[in-house]
């Protein structure tokens, strides 16, 4: 069983990856939800974490409240693809849930040093609750098991041609955390996560399996597919965050290179992470692990698998 705590900024695709990582209960215990300002500001995303509590029966697991901008500078948010309110502009009713009291970055740090190493760490937002950990606790970098980051890529990008939304928002927190010695870190970004875009059929088929979890994602992802079109020309929406999840059930899902990374804070490729593989550049010492591709097949067997078990078959005849 793994212990993980998600940082997030919810986000539609936040939402299902959260809800993908409830799903898998024998397989991943979630300690906790921590937010981020990110596609939403910090009072939208962190409502939006306990409404995909609610949607899932699981207003057990708490909610902590993190940083409402970036360390050094303000961006703006991504409204165009997730919606004004987050999650697809359905209009959800404000969840009763309480968050808690105490800041995410303080219960980040504590929690890691209860968990006595055990803690992995699954950012899916902005690094900036990481990075400010980082900061805080000079033990938190070695009290943390792993970390499993959406962000980044090594080609492209979709905030400008060389930036990823998550380190574009906040790249010095960024380029703390790579630079923060943590001994297990896997970057999943862009390269891998272009390969597990949910397609107009299987979205068709969350429709039909016609359960409140199914006709969540499926109405949410609405608006996601429609930031995709009309912004890319892109059929389908690429659900980012939810393959850090299929990793961490199946490492298989993700192809990865041994890498040193380094973040760009300024200039035309602010928030570029720069990928160097090591066994290209040998003198290059080794900082993380980056997916450069993905298995599509086995993300959406992954998928179904724990969220509409009963459906698996179907879907594996559209892949
Ligand atoms: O670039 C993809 C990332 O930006 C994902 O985390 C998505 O939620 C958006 O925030
Ligand atoms: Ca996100």
């Amino acid at each position: 069983m793994k212990k993980i705590i998600i940082d997030t900024d919810p986000g539609i695709d936040d939402a299902i990856a959260i809800l993908l990582a409830l799903a898998a209960k024998e397989e991943l215990e979630v300690q906790a939800l921590t937010t981020v300002n990110g596609n939403v500001d910090i009072e939208k995303v962190t409502q939006n974490a306990c409404k995909i509590l609610e949607v899932a029966g699981r207003m057990d697991i708490p909610v902590y409240k993190g940083n409402a901008k970036p360390l050094e500078r303000p961006r703006d948010h991504c409204e165009e693809f997730h919606g004004d309110d987050g999650l697809g502009n359905l209009g959800m009713k404000d969840s009763e849930k309480q968050i808690e009291e105490e800041h995410a970055v303080d219960f980040l740090i504590r929690k890691a040093r209860e968990e006595k190493g055990e803690l992995i760490l699954v950012p899916i937002g902005p690094l900036t609750n990481i990075a400010q950990a980082v900061r805080q606790d000079p033990e938190f970098v070695h009290n943390v098991r792993e970390l499993v980051i959406m962000g980044g890529a090594e080609h492209g990008g979709n905030m400008s041609p060389h930036a990823e939304f998550n380190f574009w928002t906040d790249p010095e927190a960024a380029k703390i955390v790579f630079g923060a010695g943590f001994e297990k870190v896997t970057m999943i970004g862009l390269d891998a996560t272009s390969y597990v875009f949910l397609s107009p059929t299987l979205r068709e088929l969350l429709y039909l399996i016609n359960t409140p979890v199914s006709r969540f994602i499926h109405k949410m992802t609405r608006a996601y597919a429609d930031g995709h079109w009309e912004i890319e020309k892109k059929l389908g929406c690429e659900l980012c965050d939810v393959l850090t999840i299929a990793y961490l059930l199946d490492e298989s899902v993700a192809e990865t290179v041994d890498a040193f990374v380094d973040v760009e804070t300024s200039g035309l490729c602010d928030g570029a992470s720069v990928v160097y593989r090591t066994f290209y550049y040998p003198d290059k010492k080794k900082n993380c692990q980056v997916a450069v591709k993905a298995d599509t097949k086995k993300f959406f067997e992954i998928f179904f698998r724990y969220l509409f078990p009963e459906y698996l078959e179907a879907a594996s005849r559209e892949l």
